[in-house]
C-alpha cells in the first residue's frame, strides 16, 4: 500500500478539521482554494490550526461583485493575505478578440475556463506540494460521488511534481456547513440570501428554484455531467 492510500484508509470519513489538521501540519507548501462561497469555512477552520495560511482565490474576472465583496470582508475579517490569481492577458484577450465575452453559452465553458481558471490554477500547483478544496459529494450526483479526502491530484500531478488534493469537507452535507457558519458567526457571500447555493462566475450561475439541485444554477445550458470546470477531473476526462 503506497503512502497515500494508507494516510486516505486513516482520513477516511473523519471530521474535515482532522483532515484538515493533517494537510496543514505535514506539508510546509499548501494552499486553500477559496471560491467566495460557504467554503469559507475552511479558512475559519484553518486558522484554528495554523495562522500562517495560504489561501488563493482564481479571479476569473467575471465572478459577481457580491463575491468580490465578499472576499475583501473575508480578507478584513481574518486579517489573512489571499491571493488573487488572474488569467494571462494575451490569451485573454486573443479568445474575447475573436470569439467575444459570452462564447461559452455558444461552444461550451471548457475553453473560457481553461483560461480564466486552469491556468491560473496550474500556474499556482506549481509552487505548492499540496492544495485543500471544498468540494463535497453532496454537490454533484453525477460528478462528486468518488473523491476521497486525500488522494494524488489526478488532473494536475505529474512525475516531476506529484500534488497532492486535500477535500476536508467531502462528507459534510450542505446543512452541516450551514451549522458551521451559523454557530461560529462565519461571514458568508450575500448571494446566498438571494436563491443562489452553488457560486461561480456570473454569466455561468444562477439561482436555482425549490427543490432544483444546487449545480443545476451551474452552465445551466450544458447536461449534468459535465458541469465540471477542470479544476477537479481527472485529465483523461479533460
Ligand atoms: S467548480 O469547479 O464547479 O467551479 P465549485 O464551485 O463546486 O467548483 O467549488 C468547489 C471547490 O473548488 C471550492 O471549494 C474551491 O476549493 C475550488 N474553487 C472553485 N472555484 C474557485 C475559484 N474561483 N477560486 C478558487 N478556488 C475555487
Ligand atoms: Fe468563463 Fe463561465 Fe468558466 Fe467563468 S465559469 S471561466 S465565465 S466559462
Amino acid at each position: 500500500m503506497n503512502n497515500i492510500e494508507q494516510i486516505q484508509s486513516e482520513l477516511q470519513g473523519k471530521n474535515p478539521r482532522k483532515i484538515l489538521r493533517h494537510a496543514l501540519e505535514n506539508h510546509d507548501q499548501v494552499a486553500i482554494s477559496f471560491s467566495g462561497a460557504e467554503d469559507v469555512i475552511l479558512i475559519d477552520m484553518a486558522l484554528k490550526i495554523r495562522q500562517d495560511i495560504q489561501v488563493f482565490c482564481l479571479d476569473t474576472g467575471r465572478l459577481h461583485p457580491e463575491t468580490y465583496q465578499f472576499i475583501e470582508q473575508v480578507r478584513k475579517h481574518y486579517q489573512i493575505e489571499i491571493e488573487l490569481l488572474a488569467p494571462d492577458y494575451q490569451q485573454l484577450e486573443a479568445l474575447v478578440k475573436q470569439k467575444g465575452l459570452f462564447s461559452f453559452y455558444e461552444d461550451g465553458h471548457k475553453e473560457c475556463c481553461g483560461i480564466r481558471k486552469v491556468a491560473p490554477l496550474k500556474r499556482k500547483l506549481a509552487q505548492v506540494d499540496a492544495w485543500i478544496t471544498g468540494q463535497r459529494k453532496d454537490q454533484s450526483v453525477d460528478t462528486r460521488q468518488n473523491i476521497p479526502e486525500i488522494q494524488l491530484d489526478p488532473a494536475f500531478s505529474t512525475d516531476d511534481h506529484p500534488l497532492i488534493k486535500f477535500n476536508p469537507l467531502v462528507n459534510q452535507s450542505s446543512a452541516q456547513v450551514w451549522d458551521y457558519i451559523e454557530a461560529f458567526q462565519v461571514p458568508f457571500n450575500a448571494l446566498h440570501q438571494q436563491g443562489f447555493i452553488s457560486i461561480g462566475c456570473e454569466p455561468c450561475t444562477r439561482p436555482v428554484l425549490p427543490n432544483q439541485h444546487e449545480r443545476a444554477g451551474r452552465w445551466w445550458w450544458e447536461d449534468a455531467t459535465k458541469k465540471e470546470c477542470c479544476l477537479h477531473i481527472a485529465k483523461n476526462n479533460v
